[in-house]
């Protein structure tokens, strides 16, 4: 009695639940871009789900064109694909789109506070501040350069120590880059066998791969149910409670050994911030924004530059072609007795155009990430409400045929002119464009460029098997695209 009173009462929330939904819909999609029929309560899920997110995106957008609506779920979201409808979304209408979209996994944790999932005031404020202190602590200039030099000095040290035999290079580059933003934001870099510090890194490296997968997609899509099913989900914020843990003893320390008014770091300028905002009310310098604000820092920091660097390689070791190219051109350029600075970059064009591509061809963020609009707008002959959940389908730009000569195919020729001389091109937007821009773009193209250019100066990459054999299908897929994993040699060239 009471299960059939149970069933008849779910079958009754769930035709509300279909009954407003329907309304709302009707009410929205009348001023939304049409999109491919969606089921009751699952949205376009079965279509979404069944293969990688960012293709069937872009598949949807021959059938539907450059602006179209899916449903994740109940909710509605407006994909804009291809080159053309996000210059004119993100870039011709940027304070309109500069607002960010919430995604579940990263609400739970963040609560709308830090720079990346902020909106209005909170987000432009914070995300001025960490341009301004990150600038005073050398971001932009030689000293910073400086900085990640040594670091790839030191990591060249790591991979020597490999000694021609095979390894996964993925721990070793992740401590690299991570010591850079660490240095900026913490004041200190951690050593290659730190625990503590790789275990960090682990736990970075674990949260990408999840967000990265279905349960994450699902997670985001569907959180109230994801909660209470069992599933690997769960470990996201097991990870996230242990970063935030080692985040506030960090501050924590800062807080026991600073000078106020002489910063030594990140954390020290904000926390002068703090005492110069303490009396008013409306601050949004506090306790946890800062914490916040650091794990954005050092999260961004790490994993997005980190696995662009490790995919790098295993392009290299499929195209060996292309790694001895920018062998010789480093050869003839700098030499092999001084490291490539990026002063450097402009008489590099083969090498520069081959870094565009590996960052092009992996679109490591594909889908970047969501962003909402500020107001009511219009886009390729559709009105748009203000809220509007919105998808920047990177990847599509990327693999626009208008665009490049060889969308699909890894070639360092799409970033060359006739006379082999780099070519930029404005549908190159890994860090997506407008006003939400990655606030790391130049620091990543920098981190990118060094240390690359480093390890390709130093040694031969030889791979585990045949190169042809190597695949560079993505593992995971979502948020990221995740390389596969894999192992290498290097050899002292
Ligand atoms: C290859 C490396 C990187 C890639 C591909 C990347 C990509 C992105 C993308 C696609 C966004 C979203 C932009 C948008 O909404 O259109 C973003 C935002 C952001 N990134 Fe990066 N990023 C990288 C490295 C970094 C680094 C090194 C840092 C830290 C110094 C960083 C910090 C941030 C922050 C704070 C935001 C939020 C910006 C905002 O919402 O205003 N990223 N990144």
């Amino acid at each position: 009695m009471i299960t059939s009173i149970s069933v008849l009462l779910s079958l009754l929330v769930l035709a509300l639940a279909w009954w407003g939904w329907g309304a709302h819909s009707t009410g929205t999609r009348g001023a939304l871009p049409p999109g491919p029929t969606p089921l009751p309560l699952l949205g376009n899920l079965l279509q979404l789900e069944s293969r990688r997110m960012d293709r069937v995106l872009m598949e949807l957008s021959g059938r539907w064109g450059p602006v179209f609506t899916v449903r994740l779920g109940l909710r509605p979201a407006v994909v804009l694909c291809g080159y053309a409808a996000l210059r004119d979304a993100l870039v011709l209408q940027a304070d309109t789109f500069s607002g960010r979209g919430a995604m579940a996994a990263f609400e739970r944790f963040t609560s709308g506070n830090g720079i990346v999932f902020s909106n209005g005031p909170r987000w432009l404020k914070l995300r001025n501040f960490a341009l301004g202190a990150l600038k005073a602590f050398g971001l932009g200039t030689r000293t910073m350069e400086d900085r990640v030099l040594e670091e790839a000095a030191c990591l060249l040290g790591e991979f020597q120590a490999t000694a021609g035999a095979l390894f996964d290079p993925r721990r070793l580059l992740d401590n690299a880059v991570s010591n850079v933003i660490c240095s900026v934001v913490f004041g200190k870099r951690y050593g290659y066998g730190d625990p503590e510090f790789l275990r960090l890194l682990d736990l970075f490296n674990d949260n990408f791969r999840i967000m990265s997968s279905r349960w994450g997609e699902m997670y985001n899509i569907f959180p109230s149910l994801l909660d209470w099913l069992p599933g690997p989900h769960h470990r996201i914020f097991r990870n996230f409670a242990e970063l935030r843990v080692f985040i506030s003893e960090q501050i924590q320390r800062h807080r026991q050994t600073r000078q106020p008014g002489e910063p030594r770091d990140f954390i020290d300028c904000f926390l002068d911030q703090m005492d110069k905002e303490q009396q008013d009310p409306k601050s949004h310098f506090q306790d946890e924004t800062l914490v916040m604000t650091t794990h954005n820092l050092f999260f961004g920091g790490t994993e997005t530059t980190s696995t662009t660097l490790r995919y790098g390689l295993l392009i290299l070791l499929k195209y060996p072609e292309v790694a001895a190219k920018v062998q010789a051109e480093l050869d003839a350029v700098v030499g092999r007795t001084r490291a490539p600075r990026l002063e450097d970059r402009a008489r590099l064009p083969y090498t520069n155009a081959m870094l565009h591509e590996i960052q092009r061809f992996i679109s490591v963020l594909p889908l970047g990430l969501p962003r909402a609009l500020t107001r009511d707008t219009h886009l390729c002959g559709h009105s748009l409400p203000k809220g509007t959940f919105v998808i920047p389908l990177l990847m599509s730009a990327h693999r626009d045929p208008t665009q490049f000569k060889d969308p699909d195919c890894f070639n360092p020729a799409n970033f060359l002119d006739d006379k082999g001389e780099f070519q930029s091109n404005d549908a190159f937007m890994p860090f997506g464009p407008g006003k939400r821009m990655c606030l790391g773009a130049g620091l990543a193209r920098s981190e990118i460029f060094l240390f690359l250019t480093a390890v390709l100066q130093r040694f031969c990459l030889l791979p585990e098997g045949n190169p042809a054999r190597i695949d560079l299908t993505p593992h995971c897929t979502g948020l990221g695209n995740v390389p596969p994993a894999f192992q290498l040699r290097l050899v002292a060239r």
